[in-house]
Formats: C-alpha cells, structure tokens, sequence
C-alpha cells in the first residue's frame, strides 16, 4: 500500500520526549519519506529527535515553542513556512496530565483545572488555528489530534485531564465537518495506557512496591485488555501515520482508539 507521504511536509508538537509518542510519529513519517518539523517546549530533546530524522534523510527543523502560548505558536508556523513553504501534516501530539488521579472534586485546585484544559485543548487548538490558513490555501491538509482512552475509562479517575481529550474528541469532529470543503481531513488518535514520560505525576507518590506486587497490579489491570499488553509508542506511531496518509483519503472526523480493545 502506497502511503502518499513521500516529500510531505509535517510538523509535530510535543516530540522532544525521547520515549514519547511525538518522536516514534516524527521518526515513522521520516521513514515514509516526509520532512519533519519537530516541536517542543524543550528545545535540546527536540534536536535530538530532529537529529533521528536527519539521519534517515529528511529535511527537519528543531523548533522550542510552547503550545499554549499564541504568539509562540504563530511564530513557530511562520518559521516552518519560511522554510518549507507549506505545511502538509499536523500532528498535535503536546500534552500531558498535571493533576493527580482520584481527586474528590472539593479537594481539587481550580488553578490546575484552568492549567490542564489550557495545555491540552487550548494547545491544539492554538497550533490547529495557526496552521489552518496555510492548509486551505495548499487545498490540502491533513490534521491528527492525540486523544485518550481516559475519556471512557472512568475508573482512572483523572477527571480534568480526561475532559480535556474528550472536548479535543469534539474539537476533531467540528472542524472536520466546516474544514472538509476545502480537503482538509481531521482525526485523532486515542491512545491507551503506555510507558512514556506521561504519567511521572501519577507514579509520584506510588508506594515503593515489591516488585512482585507491582507485576500482581499490572497483570491484573492487562488482564481487563483484550489484547492483553501495554501500547507502545510505535502502535501510537503507527495508527497516527495511517491517518496522516492518503490512504485514509476517505475517513475524516473519527477517533480512533489505539488500547488494545481496552476500549471499544
Ligand atoms: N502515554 C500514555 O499513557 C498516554 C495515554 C493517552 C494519551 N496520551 C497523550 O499522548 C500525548 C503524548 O504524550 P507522551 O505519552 O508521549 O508523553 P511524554 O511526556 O513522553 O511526551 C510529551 C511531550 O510534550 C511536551 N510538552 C509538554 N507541554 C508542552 C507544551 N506546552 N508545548 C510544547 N510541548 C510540550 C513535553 O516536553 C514532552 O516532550 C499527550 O497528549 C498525552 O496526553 C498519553
């Protein structure tokens, strides 16, 4: 199957993580011979994940900007459009969870719920509204958001941060509907739980387990996954690209969990 990615050009947010799913997203459209533009708010890491994509022979760019900040933002696309000239792919992949898990509500700080939403929705949907303009007038654009499963996995308790992914559930599914008429595709990728930077909050006051306990809690957690393991960052990778490609030509507006049946 042709991917339709050769010579595109992508930018991805959130890819200094050097075991987060930005640079798995960042080193897979490489290999399928795009040229990538790699975001982070922390500029050395994205290097290093720009560095990856140099060496397998794409055209790239390490760029520091924080997602929540606007006049960041529209910088950061003016520099890539300076140098690339167009902007192919968007994957919105920045983010994370701030606050801790199984909070009652009136023990929660309404500072850390503006924070959350502000990181993980405002973020994407500031780099979406910088970068939209370009993509009309290309008459082609190709947007993937990051999601969570958290937002049907009530359990994990970690309300805010599932909010947020749901409203960027919403968010996907409104602007494929109004960017459509001008070939615009918009989807997200929901991803399960996987071994990233991302839950180094959660795991803050975790009891310092035996790690028999710890391997009994998650087998039992793997135990409720169809599937029966962990994601990794390159199943993340993986479905990501499929929807950033050509070959999904025909699918706009879904949310496409990747959690091994976790959620169905
Ligand atoms: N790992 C999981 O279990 C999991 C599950 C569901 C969804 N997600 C989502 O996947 C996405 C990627 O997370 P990950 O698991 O790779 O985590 P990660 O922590 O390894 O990577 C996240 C990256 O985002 C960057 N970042 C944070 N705030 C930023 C900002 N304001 N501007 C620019 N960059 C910023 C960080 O520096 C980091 O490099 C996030 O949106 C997260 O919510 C992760």
């Amino acid at each position: 199957m042709d991917l339709g990615l050769k010579d595109k050009v992508a930018l991805v947010t959130g890819a200094g993580s050097q075991i987060g799913f930005g640079k798995a997203i960042c080193q897979t459209l490489a290999k399928e011979g795009c040229d990538v533009v790699v975001n982070d708010i922390d500029l050395e890491n994205a290097q290093k994940t720009a560095d990856e994509v140099k060496a397998l022979g794409r055209k790239t760019m390490a760029v520091k900007a924080d997602v929540t900040k606007k006049a960041e933002v529209d910088a950061m696309v003016n520099k890539v459009l300076a140098e690339f000239g167009r902007i192919d792919i968007l994957c919105n992949v920045a983010g994370g969870i701030i606050h801790k898990d199984n909070v009652p509500i009136d023990e929660q700080d309404p500072a850390v719920w503006e924070k959350q939403l502000r990181l993980n929705l405002i973020g994407t949907m500031n780099v979406t509204q910088a970068v939209i303009p370009q993509m009309r007038k290309q008459k082609y654009g190709v947007i993937v958001n990051i999601g969570s499963g958290s937002t049907h996995q009530y359990q994990m308790g970690v309300g805010t941060y599932a909010m947020s992914k749901y409203a960027i559930d919403l968010f996907t599914k409104q602007l494929a509907f109004v960017e459509g008429k001008n070939d615009i595709r918009v989807n997200c990728v929901a991803p399960g739980p996987a071994p990233t930077n991302f839950g180094a909050i959660l795991r803050e006051d975790t009891p310092n387990l035996p790690p028999e306990e710890m391997e009994k809690m998650r087998a039992a957690m793997l135990g409720t996954f169809p599937l029966g393991r962990m994601g990794t960052a390159t199943d993340m990778a993986n479905a990501t690209v499929l929807l950033a490609s050509d070959a999904t030509s025909y699918i706009t507006g879904q949310v496409l969990h990747v959690s091994g049946g976790s959620v169905m």
